[in-house]
Order: structure tokens, then sequence, then C-alpha cells
């Protein structure tokens, strides 16, 4: 089969109905594609093993599942088995190595994605004016976004290799362009 952006589109609609995990799945590929074209990567396919990478948590919700059940059924559908490998990467409970730059950059965006949007979330202005500093300060407040693990956010940046204030400054302006279709208000929008 052809990987295509289109194809990987149409096997996460299926399975996922909920707006808010297609928006957190078009985050993730946003900022995963940014960092594809910034190492001169495979931007297409790096971009689909992002947005599938919570494909099937809809239908599996719970860790004993997702993403490992997902696993097949993406093999039926015809992905490859690179693909695969790189979305059951990014599963903890999985210990799997993230022995590929792929893999790296889909655990550092992951959770940090999650948190920049409940950040533009609380915001007047959406991400417009989001900075790392103030990513920061309500990455130390527990009850904020509780669901994401600051853990996992502080770990990518360090498995990536880059500085903490850098990584939430790119993921932020990876996902600025797509600001409108996640549900986040924009500069734009309030002056209207
Ligand atoms: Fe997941
Ligand atoms: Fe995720």
């Amino acid at each position: 089969m052809d990987v295509t952006r289109d194809r990987a589109w149409e096997t996460l609609t299926r399975y996922t109905q909920s707006e808010a995990l297609r928006r957190h799945a078009l985050a993730v590929e946003a900022a995963v594609r940014a960092y594809a074209r910034k190492l001169g990567e495979d931007e297409e396919r790096w971009g689909v093993v992002a947005l599938l990478h919570d494909f099937d948590y809809e239908i599996h919700p719970t860790l004993d599942k997702h993403p490992q059940d997902g696993a097949p059924i993406l093999r039926d559908e015809g992905y490859p088995e690179d693909v695969i490998e790189g979305i059951l990467s990014h599963a903890n409970h999985l210990e799997l190595e993230r022995d590929t730059p792929l893999k790296r950059t889909l655990f550092a965006c992951d959770e940090l994605c999650g948190f920049v949007h409940a950040c533009g979330l609380v915001r007047p202005e959406g991400i417009d004016t989001l900075e790392p500093k103030s990513v920061r300060k309500k990455l130390k407040q527990p009850s904020f976004a509780s669901g994401v693990s600051r853990e996992d956010v502080y770990a990518g940046a360090e498995l990536l290799g880059v500085d903490l204030d850098e990584h939430i400054a790119f993921v932020i302006a990876a996902m600025r362009p797509i600001a409108a279709e996640l549900g986040l208000r924009t500069g734009a929008a309030a002056e209207a």
C-alpha cells in the first residue's frame, strides 16, 4: 500500500469519532512533521506515524489494549512494520527501545502537544502569544492539565537532546498554523 497522509487520515477518522482525539492527532502530527522538516527526514512518513499513534484509543481506551491491540488492525489494513513499530514505541508500558529519531520525536511531542493545547484553551488568544516561560510555569502546577505526564514532557526533551524551552517554542510554532483546526482561539478571531 501507499502510506499517504490521506490514507492515514481515512484510517484515523474511521476509528476515531471524538473531536478531542482527532485534534490531539493533528497537533502531534504538526509537531512531528515540523521536526522531520527540520531534520531533513521523510515528512509524510513521520506525519503518518504521528497521526495514527492513538488511532485505536477510542476503541481501546485502556493500557492493557492501547496501542498494542491496534497493531494487528493496522497490519490488516496494510501498513508496513516500520509505521506500526513507530506507533507502538510511544507507549511507555511496552518498554520498546526508542532507537530511531522518529520514535524519539514522537515521544517528545506527544504529551507536550497535549499540554500546549491545554495552555492554549485557557488563553484569550490561544497559542498565538503563548511563550515557553508560561508553559513551564503551568508545568509546575500539578492541578493544571493533570492528565499530562510532566515526567514524560521532561524525559522527551532530554531523549531528543533539545533544550526544553526551545522544544516548547518549536512545538508551539508548529501548532500555530492549525490553531483554528485545533479549536483554539486566535488573535484574528478575537478581533472579529
Ligand atoms: Fe497513546
Ligand atoms: Fe498521544
